[in-house]
Parts: C-alpha cells; structure tokens; sequence
C-alpha cells in the first residue's frame, strides 16, 4: 500500500523517512493552516483537504513548540512566530526568565479512505541561552532534551532517537503494521 505524507517541509518529510519502517512517498503540499489552539484539530483538518486532493492513503504532521514561562507560546503558532521572530527573536523573549522549560508536541493525522486516526506524542526539555548547532531546522538550534546536555541541532543522531516526531512516528508505525 503507498502512503503518502502530505507536508512542504523536506526535512519532515526526511526525518518521517528514516524512522517509519513502511515506504511512504512525499507529497508536497501547501494549505492554508486553520487557526486553533489545538494542534489536534488542525492536523485534523489538513489531511482532510489532502485528501480530498490526492484520494490516496495520506498522512499530516503538525508541531508546535510550547515554552511554559511564555503560557505556551508560540505553541500552534510555532510556523508563524518563527517567520516572524524566528529563534532570535525567542531568545529575545526568554533572556530574564530563569525558567527554560519547554517542550514540542507533534499531532499526526492519517486519512486512511475512510476514517482519520490522530496520533500524538511530546518531547519534554529546555531552552538554550544561545544558539547551538548546525543540524535540523526550525528551533533545533535552541532545543535541548530532558536529560541531555546538546541541542537537537548539535546532535541530530539523538533527535531522531527521541523526539516528539519518532515518538509519534513510532506509534503511527505499529498502527500501521496492524493494518498492512
Ligand atoms: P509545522 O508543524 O510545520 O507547523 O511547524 C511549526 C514550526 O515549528 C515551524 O517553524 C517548524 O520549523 C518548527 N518545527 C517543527 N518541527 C520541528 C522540530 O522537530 N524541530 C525544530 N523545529 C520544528
């Protein structure tokens, strides 16, 4: 069965592909996100519209960063802060507070014809005072996970070993091999 993961990010799309043991095919897609709260509901609503475009088996992924000193900003709002402010501009943002705390979130949504499986997971961590690394993308650069001393972006090995995105890669793969 080819499965196809909806998203305009190749390094999402490359991340997906090294972890998921099924062959999954990108198709590059660009949407206009709905605004909400919930990362649930708008991944929800992305592959609904992939769907109705490509009529194949398809997947969407959606991230946000939730820092808790920031009330969980820039959360949903995690694509568009970082167009705006980008890792600067949170640097910026958490320069007095003393509480790094942070975390990423992925929600993945799978249309498989006929239903919608939703599929989350998180990776707990903080923020770095500076950028660190070259790897990744996105706020890698500043992102350290809990029991760890190194950036995502310094060390993209250990990413892809326990981040938000394998954790739910990982959970929408053993679905995945209960249908296949
Ligand atoms: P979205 O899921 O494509 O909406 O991404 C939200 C924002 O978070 C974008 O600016 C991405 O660059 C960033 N982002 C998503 N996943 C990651 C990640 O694994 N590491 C760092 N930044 C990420």
């Amino acid at each position: 069965m080819e499965i196809l993961f909806a998203t305009s990010n190749k390094h999402k799309f490359s991340e997906a592909s090294a972890i998921l043991s099924t062959k999954i095919k990108h198709f590059p897609f660009q949407y206009l996100e709905i605004r909400s709260d919930n990362l649930e509901e708008i991944a929800r609503d992305a592959v609904a519209v992939a769907y109705a475009k490509c009529k194949t088996p398809v997947f969407v992924e959606d991230t946000g960063l939730f820092i808790t000193a920031l009330k969980g900003f820039p959360g949903t709002y995690s694509a568009w802060t970082f167009a705006k402010i980008g890792v600067e501009g949170i640097l910026k943002l958490m320069k007095d507070e003393s509480n790094k705390e942070a975390k990423f979130e992925t929600c993945i949504a799978y249309h498989d014809g006929t239903d919608i499986h939703v599929f989350h997971d998180v990776c707990e961590g903080r923020l770095a005072d500076q950028k660190q690394g070259n790897s990744g993308f996105g706020y890698d650069p500043i992102f350290i996970p809990e029991g760890h001393t190194q950036t995502f972006a310094e060390n993209i090995t250990l990413k892809n070993k326990l981040s938000h995105r394998y954790k739910t890669l990982l959970k929408f793969s053993r679905f995945l091999k209960t249908r296949i």
